[in-house]
């Protein structure tokens, strides 16, 4: 993975230039890299700050075999990989945030926004956008941003290597991935537990149709949170955020 890149100096979203060289027929993992997004986004709809220059604003363009209910576990593989290699190449801890927010103290440094093509039921392509807030200062994030997000520099007090990050990324995804399509989801689903900071804690889950709380427990085989809510039923979350309420 990662061994086709292209560079860009500005882009408006590198979720829709990987999303074009795909239907050109790129093959799986050719990975876009720009210095700035004008337009990057999140999930939800929300947009998603990618300042020139000091950020990693990414897409890598895969093409897994499973069908589209399961894409949402390559979310929470992409996530593990991010955790490791940050943790590999700049010594910071981070934990994940169901399902895809890498927080470093309860602070946000990385986002990561999975999007599938699919015909028929049948995936033809995913885009993994990985968005992380490698050497941003404090006044590089707008002043809304400045509670909930920090960097990898703020967090370990010196400016990174961006392109070395981005290395071990690869190559953590490359392993994880090659595991993941031998041995299916479990493996993967183990190691994201461990560096959860979602599980056992008390959650506010937020879907499309309502809201309740619960503790999360952990993942069930597709990938969705489980939460335990006050009836003591275990409900599987598919979508949607959590909020920690402690
Ligand atoms: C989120 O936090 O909701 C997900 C953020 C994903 C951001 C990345 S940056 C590279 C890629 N291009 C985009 O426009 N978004 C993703």
């Amino acid at each position: 993975l990662g061994k086709q890149v292209t560079l860009l100096d500005r882009t408006t979203s590198t979720q829709e230039d990987a999303r074009q060289l795909a239907e050109e027929g790129a093959p799986e993992g050719t990975l876009v890299i720009s210095e700035e997004q004008t337009g990057g986004r999140g999930r939800m709809g929300r947009r998603f700050h990618s300042p020139r220059g000091k950020g990693i604003w990414m897409s890598l363009v895969l093409r897994p075999k499973q069908p589209l209910h399961l894409t949402q576990q390559l979310t929470l593989l992409t996530g593990v990989a991010v955790c490791r290699a940050i943790m590999k190449s700049a010594g910071i801890k981070t934990d994940i945030k169901w399902p895809n927010d890498i927080l470093f103290q309860g602070k946000k440094v990385c986002g990561i926004l999975l999007e599938s093509a699919t015909e028929d039921e049948r995936v033809r392509y995913c885009v993994a956008g990985i968005g992380i807030s490698a050497n941003l200062k404090e006044t590089d994030f707008p002043e809304e941003l400045r509670d909930v997000a920090t960097s990898i520099r703020m967090a370990g007090g010196k400016t990174i290597n961006r392109t070395e990050l981005i290395q071990t990324i690869m190559a953590e995804m490359e392993v994880l991935y090659e595991l993941y399509n031998e041995q299916g989801f479990e493996p993967i689903s183990s190691l994201w537990e461990a560096l959860s900071g979602s599980i056992g804690r008390e959650v506010r889950v937020q879907t499309m149709r309502d809201s309740f709380i619960g503790i999360a427990t952990g993942l069930n085989k597709d990938g969705a949170l489980l939460v335990r809510n006050n009836e003591n039923e275990t409900i599987p979350v598919y979508s949607g955020d959590i909020l920690f309420n402690t």
